[in-house]
């Protein structure tokens, strides 16, 4: 029996996130929370003749949480506010650090050994203000822990297939580092089924898969920023760790993991100048997190000045996620 939560479930994301794990034969009980409007959302959700029991909380002084927490598997937290027009994501941070921080507390104590999957903005300092909560609880399992970086990698692929053609499902790009500007860092050299990028289009591609977030929160024009590709994107993410935890091998997904508590991590941490957290893909199995792989061993020249770039970034916002709970305390 698998049980899931989304916790911001009546949000943008949070809704058709909802919708595609409730029609999901991978989950049999599918629990939502939110601070609005669950009641709402679970009762639309519950009518559908899935196999997924659906049923919603509202906070109601704590006792919601707890109640959508309990016996969970897999928690995916896309709750927050999203950027409007001229906005970074760490412009969230004020607003998002604080939320991700009390729904981890909620996870340290309620349902510690569940999937964490963080949606959040600035995912590049969430995770760690997750991972600190969880470690001040002596409940942090860095394979359990998860960065949902999938977006970058479904925009990757449409994006490169935009440019050169072919069928936009079929390319496998690792897209390694943070999820924001200059942090994502995709590996065109690597990507499969092999294809030759004109030297002319690869800047303006690179920057089309940095900045895609952009692109989707200017033309919503101040209603918000991605919601629909997010939640499948972010579905994609989570199937592929339920389809692991039912025993199917081989599945490699990129996500902003905690690289020392990983296996393979500590390679790649001394790879990257020490950063603790950074996304690289990792194969999955029925406990979370098997082994990170590193695609850093091979990278094309240009790609190397993307990565100096990229460390300089997610130094600072991974300092700024621990610090964020360090000073709490
Ligand atoms: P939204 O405003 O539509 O929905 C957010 C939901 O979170 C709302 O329903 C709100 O009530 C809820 N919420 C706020 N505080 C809460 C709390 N304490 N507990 C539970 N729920 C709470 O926003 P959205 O468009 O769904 O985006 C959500 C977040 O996801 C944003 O931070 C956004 O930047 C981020 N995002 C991340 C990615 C990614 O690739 N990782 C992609 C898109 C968006
Ligand atoms: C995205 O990449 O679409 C999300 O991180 C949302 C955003 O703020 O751009």
């Amino acid at each position: 029996m698998v049980k899931a939560s989304v916790l911001g479930a009546s949000g943008g994301i949070g809704q058709p996130l909802s919708l595609l794990l409730a029609i999901s034969p991978l989950v049999d009980e599918l629990s939502l929370y939110d601070v609005v409007n669950t009641p709402g959302v679970g009762a639309d959700l519950s009518h559908i003749n899935g196999t997924a029991k659906v049923t919603a909380y509202l906070p109601e002084g704590g006792a919601g949480l707890e109640k959508a927490l309990t016996g969970c598997d897999i928690v995916v937290i896309p709750a927050g506010i999203p950027r409007k027009p001229g906005m970074t994501r760490d412009d969230l941070f004020k607003i998002n650090a604080g939320i991700v921080r009390d729904l981890a507390t909620g996870v340290a104590k309620y349902c510690p050994k569940a999937f964490v999957l963080i949606i959040s903005n600035p995912v590049n300092s969430t995770v760690p203000i997750a991972a600190e909560v969880l470690k001040s609880h002596n409940v942090f399992d860095p394979t359990r822990l998860f960065g949902v970086t999938s977006l970058d990698v479904v925009r990757a692929s449409t994006f490169v297939a935009d440019v050169v053609g072919g069928d936009r499902t079929k390319y496998k790009i690792p897209v390694v580092g943070g999820h924001s500007g200059e942090t994502i860092v995709p590996l065109l050299s690597q990507i499969s089924p092999k294809v030759d990028i004109p030297a002319d289009k690869l800047e303006a591609l690179v920057n089309r898969i940095q900045f895609g977030g952009d692109e989707v929160v200017k033309a919503k024009d101040g209603a918000g920023s991605a919601t629909l590709s997010m939640a499948y994107a972010g579905f994609k993410f989570a199937e592929a760790l339920l389809r692991a935890g039912n025993n199917e091998t081989g599945i490699v997904e990129p996500t902003y993991i905690y690289l020392p508590g990983v296996p393979g991590g500590k390679e790649i941490q001394d790879t990257v100048g020490g950063l603790e957290f950074f996304a690289v893909p990792v194969e999955l199995g029925p406990n979370g997190a098997v082994r990170a792989t590193n695609p850093l061993v091979k990278v094309s020249d240009y790609e190397e000045k993307l990565l100096e770039k990229c460390y300089e970034g997610l130094k600072g916002n991974i300092a700024k996620g621990v610090e964020f709970i360090a000073t709490q305390s």
